[in-house]
């Protein structure tokens, strides 16, 4: 919750062990000039960094940092963790991982899904030899404020806000470890990050000339990008037509089919307008599309499962984290308040979404400017289990961007190099799908080693996957 009297005596709290940056960018050569109003814009601005040798989720000799990225204005406090990669820092990739909600803590892309260790009933850390810092780094960001370990400030009231100050932590990540700059850098995020990395990148086009670093391509998984297509992925999925079995009868799939009908005239108006009233109902509308599915109570992150844990995402491997999450030694290591209690996921950050009607707001123009216009690789993969995000939808998102001869491109079998057919993948250029086998929306947690297949090969520049 954001409780406003708490926030208040966060504010004032400070860091263990503070790291107050100074400001480099107006003495260094090196620097663009450009760069210094980035950063004379912002004088408030902090970043703080705790080293952590302890706590065992990674081995002792890789580099591990967490800290908190401080707008002061508004003492918007923004948590982040970074893994440096187990192969070769110096050379390999660098990757900002974002989860959605919004209000979803990054901490569950790292613990659940794809960092160096998940946490058991024990709360003892184990090992991920599939991690995604086999070989890169990884920043996992806690955003917007509110969320996971990110605290105080103005809450964001739209991805559009929200963009605007991820990119100022970048640049601010970049000025604290500058040995990370001539790496390649890469965005990948899941969920409503579909929404979050298309605007970020549209931020960044915005501001390019205060921008001192380039985005090498994004990654994104399951996202919610294109809200009028994908909501209609909805009933294909539970009715037996996305390639697994009919969930439903014929009367729930004609009444999702309708009801999808009525949900396009207010989202196409949402789109065209944006006007408030029809993107607010749009999202209404497409939440009443799901009553037959919801009934059946089913894991919606993952068709084949039963929604068995009483969390908001219904599985029972994740309860752990939050309870390690909140431990006090752990809080004390990464440099946390001991008064900030863990939420895998706040829901009052999403509220101001919903009150936008931000959902159900396009995104996919926003890759489309990045791929046509600034030529940035774009990867779309989805675990075809989910039915929030459905693969079939997502593809025809890929389908109607328009970008170049991707549409007539025919898919082909996704091949690891261990040999495994691990899914289907189309591409063209720039642009490249890839539909998981076996995988819900939370694609790195049923397939490790195959998403770290995906991984590798994309940021190694394989966009065909098929070298
Ligand atoms: C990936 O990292 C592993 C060790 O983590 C290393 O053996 C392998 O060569 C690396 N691959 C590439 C392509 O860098
Ligand atoms: C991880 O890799 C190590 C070394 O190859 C191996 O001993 C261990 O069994 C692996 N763990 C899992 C869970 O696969
Ligand atoms: C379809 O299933 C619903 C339960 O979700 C049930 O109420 C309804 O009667 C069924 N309709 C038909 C035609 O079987
Ligand atoms: C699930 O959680 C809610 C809210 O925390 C609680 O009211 C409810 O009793 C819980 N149900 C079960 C079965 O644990």
């Amino acid at each position: 919750m954001l409780n406003i009297l708490l926030l208040s005596l966060l504010c004032s709290f400070t860091l263990a062990f503070p790291f107050q940056l100074p400001f480099k960018f107006s003495s260094d050569e090196q620097q663009p000039k450009s760069s210094i109003h980035t950063i004379s814009e912002y004088p408030t601005h902090t970043l703080s960094t705790n080293s952590i040798q302890s706590l065992g989720l990674e081995k002792p000799e890789i580099g591990q940092y967490a800290g908190y990225f401080k707008c002061g204005l508004t003492e918007n406090n923004m948590f982040y963790w970074f893994f440096e990669s187990r192969n070769n820092p110096d050379t390999d990739p660098l990757i900002l991982w974002l989860t959605g909600g919004p209000g979803c803590s990054s901490s569950y892309g790292l613990f659940f899904e794809l960092g160096p260790s998940s946490i058991d009933v024990n709360l003892k850390p184990v090992y991920n030899n599939f991690s995604w810092n086999s070989n890169a780094s990884v920043i996992f960001l806690d955003q917007p404020t509110g969320t996971g370990f990110s605290y105080g400030g103005i809450p964001a009231l739209s991805t559009d806000t929200l963009t605007q100050q991820i990119y100022v932590f970048i640049e601010f990540f970049f000025d604290r470890f500058p040995n990370f700059r001539k790496n390649k850098f890469h965005i990948a995020g899941e969920s409503y990050a579909g929404h979050y990395i298309p605007n970020l990148l549209h931020q960044l086009k915005k501001n390019w000339h205060t921008i001192t670093f380039k985005v090498e391509s994004v990654l994104i998984g399951n996202g919610i990008i294109d809200p009028l297509i994908q909501i209609g992925a909805y009933e294909p999925m539970a009715c037996g037509k996305a390639g697994y079995k009919k969930l439903l009868n014929d009367s729930d799939c004609q009444y999702m089919i309708d009801k999808y009908e009525v949900f396009k005239k207010y989202d196409k108006f949402c789109y065209i307008t944006g006007e408030l009233y029809s993107c607010v109902h749009a999202r209404k509308l497409g939440k009443e599309i799901s009553e037959p599915f919801n009934k059946l109570n089913l894991n919606p992150y993952d068709i084949r499962k039963k929604c068995i844990a009483n969390t908001s995402d219904c599985y029972l491997e994740s309860q752990a984290i939050d309870k390690y999450l909140n431990l006090p030694e752990v809080k004390s290591v990464i440099g946390v308040s001991q008064n900030l209690e863990f939420k895998m996921c706040n829901d009052e950050v999403a509220k101001p979404f919903e009150w936008y009607g931000d959902n159900m707001r396009p995104s996919q123009q926003y890759l489309k400017e990045a791929l046509e216009v600034d030529n940035t690789p774009v990867l779309i993969y989805s675990g075809d289990k989910d039915y929030l995000c459905g693969w079939i939808g997502l593809l025809e998102v890929c389908d109607k961007l328009k970008y170049e001869g991707f549409v007539k491109q025919p898919i082909q079998n996704w091949i690891t190099l261990d040999g495994e057919l691990a899914g289907q993948v189309k591409n063209y250029k720039k642009l490249t799908f890839v539909r998981v086998f076996k995988a819900g929306h939370m694609v790195p947690f049923d397939q490790p080693r195959n998403s770290l297949d995906l991984l590798n090969r994309w940021i190694n520049g394989d966009y065909t996957l098929s070298n």
